[in-house]
């Protein structure tokens, strides 16, 4: 249940954010507090006429009114509406695609037969994407009796079980609707070798190879089902997609000063007219989860929390959205630290949640995965907790380089990478992990670090984070990437980042 405090505090900051907005002025969580406690803030907000109302001024104010409110902390106060910006005279043309994601009503009871036909709808869709590659011709695995010894045999399969035999030969166990199968790739086959170490348990394969027996084949290539290789797609309209993730607001370690930047830059407080421009064509904002640093998600995080109440760590991040520009169409996806199940698929964050923005025109609530078209392109966004399972089982992926494994994901049109892992998946009786679309982006977070691609007309981005290195990143060897908005502008697909963390920068700092 909310906290009392916690629903009047976001009441009554609701109605001074929107005094404020009437106003063309902006607040911060700071002077919202210390107004919020303020019979008269009001009268306060009207003795300040300028744009960019300073702690200062506030607290100048406050002595007047013979306020009880003491010291105040540093506020970052943001003007909005100041400029006109292209997003902003240009409506948008796009749709949240619910089709594809879990809404988390009607899942599964985690029944025998639930799993049976997760599995199966899964083996249905993949399988059937591999039986039309050129140049494959799959045979169930009844018919390898009829082939004779070294015949030339394809196969597609489910991976059970990959193991390394006695004799030092990679052996996956296979199964298909037909029965089951073993392959073994040579040790002396180090190129099949070297792929062979990027399946993965569950993992829907297509297998060339040569028959040994009735039910053993030696593998000479793997396939994936893979996105089609095709020319990246580009919008009509001269607007851009921005993208963050893992803002963890409520914990000690949320970068509130940068964030702060970060929206006084999306108001128009920028450095050059030029800079400006190429702000203003920011129509579409997504975030890729964590939103909040929630409760209770490890032990010992309560101490490291500055909001301890989840209630009032999305009235403070209701706060922060409120205060981009309206014009902005924003898709908030989950991640393992929001109010949701922490189990993939992730549905979108409930109402009871968001109330100061759920009814805002344009925050729009998506599943994680998630997906959106806009202006013809499809954006599928996904937290990212399935990586973890994914770099710890495989050689060459790494925790630096996000991209990488967001590629084999794709590569395997498949989100989930092994059932009974770390990372918990419900057995929907669809499975809104397969990636059953092609996206024209795929857009992550959840490991803080950055990174990009290009994969197959695909234009593959994980986001930082807003968070400082937490003990966890320090133990690890690991250096986020923290303060970094990126944009892509859907008419040339050129990617920009722009940099709120670097010290003494006011504004952004793109590169
Ligand atoms: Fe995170």
């Amino acid at each position: 249940m909310p906290s009392k405090t916690g629903a009047l505090l976001g009441s009554k900051s609701k109605e001074i954010i929107e005094f404020c907005s009437s106003r063309e002025q902006l607040i911060d969580r700071e002077s919202l507090e210390l107004l919020s406690a303020e019979e008269h803030w009001k009268q306060v907000l009207e003795q300040i006429s300028s744009p960019m109302v300073t702690a200062k001024e506030v607290k100048q104010c406050l002595v007047k009114h013979n306020s009880k409110l003491g010291e105040m902390m540093m506020e970052t106060v943001v003007k909005r509406g100041s400029f006109t910006a292209t997003a902003k005279e240009t409506a948008g043309r796009f749709r949240v695609m619910k089709e594809l994601e879990a809404g988390g009503k009607g899942a599964s009871e985690g029944k025998l037969k639930d799993f049976k036909e997760y599995f199966m709808d899964k083996y249905t869709f993949l399988s059937s994407l591999l039986s039309h590659r050129t140049g494959f011709a799959p045979k169930t695995f009844d018919r390898l009796k009829d082939l004779p010894k070294y015949a030339e045999a394809d196969i597609i399969g489910m991976v059970m079980k990959k193991w390394v035999s006695k004799n030092g030969n990679t052996t996956i166990e296979v199964d298909s609707p037909d029965g089951r199968c073993i392959v073994i790739v040579s040790k002396e086959d180090l190129e099949t070798n070297r792929d062979a170490d990027r399946i993965l348990l569950d993992d829907v394969i297509g297998v060339k190879g040569k028959k040994f027996s009735d039910e053993v084949i030696i593998a000479k290539r793997f396939l994936w089902p893979d996105i089609m290789q095709r020319t990246p797609k580009n919008a009509d309209t001269d607007l851009s997609a921005a993208l963050i993730s893992d803002i963890h607001v409520g914990s000690k370690l949320f970068m509130e000063k940068e964030f702060s930047r970060f929206i006084a830059w999306l108001n128009g407080s920028v450095a050059s007219e030029s800079e400006k421009r190429h702000m203003g064509k920011i129509k579409y904002l997504f975030i890729a989860g964590d939103n909040v640093d929630g409760v209770g998600i490890y032990p010992e995080q309560f101490d490291e929390l500055e909001i301890k109440d989840v209630y009032a760590q999305y009235d403070r991040l209701s706060e922060l959205i409120l205060q981009i520009p309206e014009y902005i169409e924003i898709f908030i996806a989950p991640g393992q630290h929001d109010a949701v199940r922490r189990a993939d698929p992730q549905p979108a964050i409930q109402h009871e949640f968001v109330k100061g923005i759920s009814s805002a025109g344009n925050v729009h609530f998506i599943g994680s995965p998630g997906w959106v078209e806009a202006e013809g392109l499809k954006f599928m966004v996904y937290h990212g907790a399935s990586m973890h399972d994914m770099i710890a089982a495989t050689k060459h992926l790494k925790y630096t380089e996000p991209e990488k494994a967001m590629i084999e994901l794709l590569r395997r049109r498949d989100l989930s990478t092994g059932f009974g892992l770390t990372q918990p998946y419900v057995p929907e009786r669809h499975d809104y992990m397969v990636i059953r679309e092609e996206p024209d982006f795929y857009f992550g977070g959840d490991m803080h670090i950055k990174g990009y691609a290009q994969y197959r007309g695909c234009l593959v981005a994980n986001a930082g984070c807003w968070q400082s290195r937490t003990d966890f990143q320090v133990k690890q060897g690991l250096q986020p990437t923290p303060g970094i908005c990126i944009d892509i502008n859907l008419k040339t697909r050129k990617l920009t980042e722009n940099n709120f963390a670097r010290s003494g920068n006011d504004g952004a700092d793109s590169g």
